[in-house]
């Protein structure tokens, strides 16, 4: 039987897919689900950067009751009542899941500037996370802030969590930096485990009836999962630690070409909001019945067999392959016209 096991944050995980963050995990019937359909980790969602400041400025402004500047400072944050979890719910239902199942679960941070609040990382590796995903998703509206300055804020960030737990931190990026494989190997050093591909980036969409501006959220589809793709091929070989494949992992095709571009493991989560927890079985089963076919003895050999250094032409990962698409599509469209 083909072996499917993988290495993520020095942890052997029974298998290739871990279920990213998402509120689906916030029930312990459904952790319990994804670990009967197969999941070999789960993420569970964010504490919030925002949210855990709230709540200390909640509870310092109990202890000094009469100033109103708690309030004032307060405009810019959604409000308490829109998270969904306090901190000590988040820590409670970190505990409980520990204890429900016998995968490992990693507890999720995200923000983007260090500071006090990191000491929650402490909080969530005492309440038993095995591992922490720190979600770093910024957006600079502000020109006077350069990409030198993002990316040193970053790094503390980064260095700041990785100094408070001794449990492996992996990060989880947006895909917008201008040298990803320089930062990379900037946060290893700031003692990063792995990284994680990418963050989704949720635009907003225009109603232009209304002239509103409005939040939107769309599952993923398979296409979102070509830069991440790209990324990994790009990075494999060039890191230390594990590189973790998020977004458009829908099929079992999806799950190996995550791993032959190089990543340890790929996270599914609109699959599984589409078709039910139980579809993990199911991306096994076929991922199973592919590898058997072709008489691989284990899911791992085929880790990075399709990244840049592995390849014995790289010129589809480099600027080479910009200009051979945009060539050969006018070509086929010329003739078309014929
Ligand atoms: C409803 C929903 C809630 C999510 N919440 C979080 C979150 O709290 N923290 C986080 O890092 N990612 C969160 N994500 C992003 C997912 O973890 C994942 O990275 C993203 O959806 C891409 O994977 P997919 O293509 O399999 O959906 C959320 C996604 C969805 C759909």
């Amino acid at each position: 039987m083909t072996e499917l096991s993988m290495q993520y944050l020095g942890m052997k995980l029974s298998g290739p897919i871990v279920v990213a963050s998402t509120p689906l995990s916030e029930s312990l019937d459904n952790i319990r689900h994804m670990e009967d359909a197969g999941a070999s980790a789960i993420v569970l969602t964010s504490l919030f950067e925002e949210q855990l400041a709230l709540e200390s400025r909640a509870l310092d402004e109990d202890l000094s009751r009469g100033t109103n500047s708690f309030a004032e400072s307060l405009n810019y944050l959604p409000e308490l009542n829109d998270y969904r979890m306090t901190h000590e719910g988040y820590l409670e239902h970190l505990r409980r899941a520990r204890e429900a199942v016998d995968i490992p679960i990693m507890a999720s941070l995200n923000g983007a500037t260090s500071g006090g609040w990191v000491r929650f990382a402490k909080e969530m590796e005492q309440a038993g996370a095995q591992a922490i995903e720190l979600n770093t998703y910024a957006l600079v509206t502000d020109r006077s802030q350069t990409s030198d300055e993002i990316e040193r804020l970053l790094l503390e960030l980064v260095a700041g969590v990785c100094k408070a737990v001794k449990v492996p931190v992996a990060i989880k990026l947006s895909q917008s930096f201008t040298s990803l494989p320089n930062l990379c190997a900037r946060l290893e050093e700031a003692g990063a485990c792995g990284v994680v591909l990418f963050n989704r980036f949720y635009q907003p969409d225009f109603d232009i009836e209304a002239l509103e501006v409005r939040p939107t959220l769309h599952f993923s589809t398979p296409s979102e999962l070509l830069p991440r793709l790209h990324w990994a091929a790009i990075l494999y070989g060039h890191l230390k630690g594990d590189i973790g494949i998020t977004g458009g992992v829908h099929s079992a095709e999806d799950v190996l070409k995550a791993i032959m571009a190089g990543g340890s493991v790929a996270m599914m989560v609109s699959a599984l909001h589409i078709h039910g927890i139980e579809h993990i079985a199911r991306v096994l089963a076929d991922l199973r019945y592919w590898l058997e076919k072709r008489e691989y003895p284990s899911l791992a050999e085929t880790r990075g067999c399709l990244s840049r250094r592995s390849v014995p032409d790289t010129s589809p990962y480099d600027r080479g392959n910009y200009i051979k698409t945009l060539s050969s599509y006018s070509l086929r469209q010329t003739m078309a016209a014929f």
